[in-house]
C-alpha cells in the first residue's frame, strides 16, 4: 500500500512542532529537577500496577509535575485543571497526537488528533451513530451477545472451574458489537485482538511490532473500502456513513477514511474490554458487591460509573501547549507536552468523598473517564451501555466467582476466575 500522506486539512495547526523542537534535553532535565514528587511518572504497562499510590502523592503534594518518560511531559493531576485544559483548545492542542507515545500512524488520527475548527466537521459525521437513541436500537443485539458469551463462560466452567473471563467474555463482547456496527465481516473478528495487543500494548516496549500491526490494520481497512466500492449495496453501518459523508462539501479522501476507521478500531474495542474486565476483577474480590448487584440489578448502572471512575480504561491523554501558560502556578512553555491524568482527576479528594474507595452506590459521580471537552468520547453512550449489559448478563448467569490468580487490575490480559459450583 502506498505511504499515506496527511491531508492538508489535518495540518492546519502545527505551531507546537516548531516550539517543541526548541525544548532541549538540558531544559527538559532542568524541568525534571524542579519536581520531586513523581519524576518517573508513567502510565503504561507495569507503571499502572501501583499508579493509584502515585496519584495520592501527586494530588497531595505536586498536582503538576514533570516526568522524563515518553520524551518528557508535564502531568496535570487535579480534576479542575484537567477540565479547564479540556475546555481550552486555544491553549492546548491535541497535536501531534493525543496518544503518548503515539501509535506511530501515518497521519494524525481523525478526530482525536485534530484541533478545532477542523475537528468539528469530522466529529459531526458520526454523531448520529452514537446518540442514546441510536445506541438504544442496538440493545437487543447487545443482550443476545452478552448472554451467549456468559453461557460460553458457564460451558467452559463445566469442564474446568477456572475460566479466563477476559478471553471468553470481556474482550469478545465489544469486538462483536463494534465490528457489527462498523461493518467488519464476522469471519475477521478473531484476528482483531492481536492487532489491539500489538498496536496499543506493545508500543512502549516494541514499537516496531506495533507499527507493523498498525500497517496490517491499515491494509485490512483499505481492502474493505475497496470491496465496498466494487460491491456497493444497502448498508447501515459506520463504514457506509463515512464513505457517503462530506466534509466542507467534498467526500473524505482514502487517507481520511483510513484514519477515522483506525481510530475507531483502537478507541472502541480495547477501552470497553478493559472496563468490563476491570469491573469483573473488582467484583471477583468483593463477593458482597457481587451479591448486592445480583439482588439489585438496577444498581448496576451506578456501579458501572464507579468502576469507570476508579479503574478508568484511559488513565491519561496528551496535549501540547500552543502558548506559554501556567497550571497551579507552574509555568508551561509553548511547545511543551502535557498529560491530562484522568485517572488522578477521578480520585481527586476535592471532588470525591473517600476518593480511593469503590462505592458501587456512589451517586454524585462527575468522573473524567470519557474526558470532558470538545474531544469528549464520541462512543461514551455505546461504551457505557455495553459495560452495563455485560455486567447484567454475567452476574445473572455466572454464580459466585473469585480471582483464581493474582493478576493486574489494568489492561485486557487474562482474568482467571474460579467459578464456585453448587449455587
Ligand atoms: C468504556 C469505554 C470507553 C472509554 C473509557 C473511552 C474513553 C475515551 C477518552 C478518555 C477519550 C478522550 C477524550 C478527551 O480527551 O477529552 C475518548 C475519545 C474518543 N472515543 Fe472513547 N472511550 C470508550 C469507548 C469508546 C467507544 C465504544 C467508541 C466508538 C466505537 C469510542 C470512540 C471515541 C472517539 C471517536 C473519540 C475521539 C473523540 C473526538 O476526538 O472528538 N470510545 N474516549
Amino acid at each position: 500500500m502506498p505511504a499515506l500522506q496527511p491531508p492538508i486539512a489535518l495540518c492546519s495547526r502545527t505551531s507546537w512542532s516548531a516550539a517543541s523542537a526548541e525544548t532541549t534535553r538540558e531544559e527538559q532535565s532542568a524541568m525534571s529537577e524542579q519536581q520531586t514528587a513523581a519524576p518517573d511518572f508513567g502510565f503504561h504497562g507495569e507503571a499502572l500496577d501501583n499508579i493509584f499510590d502515585d496519584y495520592e502523592t501527586m494530588l497531595e503534594s505536586a498536582p503538576v509535575g514533570y516526568s522524563s518518560n515518553y520524551g518528557g511531559f508535564w502531568y496535570i493531576a487535579k480534576s479542575e485543571d484537567i477540565f479547564d485544559a479540556e475546555q481550552d483548545p486555544d491553549t492546548w492542542s491535541v497535536g501531534p497526537s493525543m496518544l503518548l507515545p503515539s501509535f506511530g500512524t501515518h497521519t494524525p488520527l481523525i478526530p482525536i488528533d485534530i484541533d478545532p475548527p477542523a475537528h468539528k466537521a469530522y466529529r459531526k459525521l458520526l454523531l448520529p451513530k452514537f446518540t442514546p437513541m441510536a445506541v438504544g436500537k442496538l440493545e437487543p443485539g447487545m443482550h443476545e451477545t452478552a448472554q451467549q458469551l456468559a453461557d460460553d463462560v458457564m460451558e467452559a466452567a463445566s469442564a474446568d472451574p477456572v475460566v479466563n473471563a477476559s478471553a471468553l467474555f470481556a474482550r469478545p463482547m465489544p469486538t462483536i458489537i463494534f465490528s457489527r456496527i462498523a461493518g467488519y465481516p464476522e469471519e475477521d473478528w478473531p484476528q482483531f485482538d492481536r492487532w489491539i495487543d500489538e498496536i496499543i500494548y506493545d508500543r512502549t516496549t516494541d514499537p516496531e511490532r506495533a507499527h507493523a500491526a498498525g500497517d496490517e490494520l491499515y491494509e485490512y481497512m483499505a481492502r474493505l473500502i475497496d470491496d465496498r466500492r466494487k460491491n456497493p449495496g444497502e448498508y447501515d453501518d459506520i463504514m457506509n456513513q463515512l464513505m457517503n459523508s462530506k466534509v466542507d462539501g467534498r467526500e473524505l479522501s482514502d487517507d481520511e477514511l483510513l484514519s477515522y476507521g483506525y481510530l475507531l478500531f483502537v478507541a472502541g474495542l480495547d477501552t470497553t474490554a478493559w472496563a468490563i474486565r476491570s469491573s469483573l476483577w473488582y467484583l471477583a474480590q468483593n463477593p458482597e458487591s457481587q451479591q448486592k448487584l445480583r439482588d439489585n440489578p438496577d444498581l448496576i448502572v451506578t456501579a458501572a460509573e464507579e468502576f469507570l471512575r476508579t479503574l478508568s480504561p484511559v488513565q491519561a491523554m496528551a496535549r501540547t501547549a500552543l502558548k506559554d501558560t501556567e497550571v497551579q502556578g507552574q509555568p508551561i512553555k509553548a511547545g511543551e507536552r502535557a498529560v491530562l491524568v484522568f485517572g488522578a482527576g477521578n480520585r481527586d479528594p476535592q471532588i470525591f468523598d473517600k476518593p480511593n474507595e469503590i462505592d458501587i452506590e456512589r451517586e454524585d459521580n462527575r468522573h473524567l473517564a470519557f474526558g470532558g471537552g470538545v474531544h469528549r468520547c464520541l462512543g461514551s453512550n455505546l461504551g457505557r451501555k455495553e459495560l452495563v449489559i455485560a455486567l447484567e448478563h454475567f452476574l445473572s448467569t455466572v454464580p459466585d466467582f473469585e480471582l483464581a490468580e493474582d493478576v493486574p487490575w489494568h489492561g485486557v490480559g487474562p482474568l482467571p476466575l474460579r467459578i464456585k459450583k453448587g449455587q
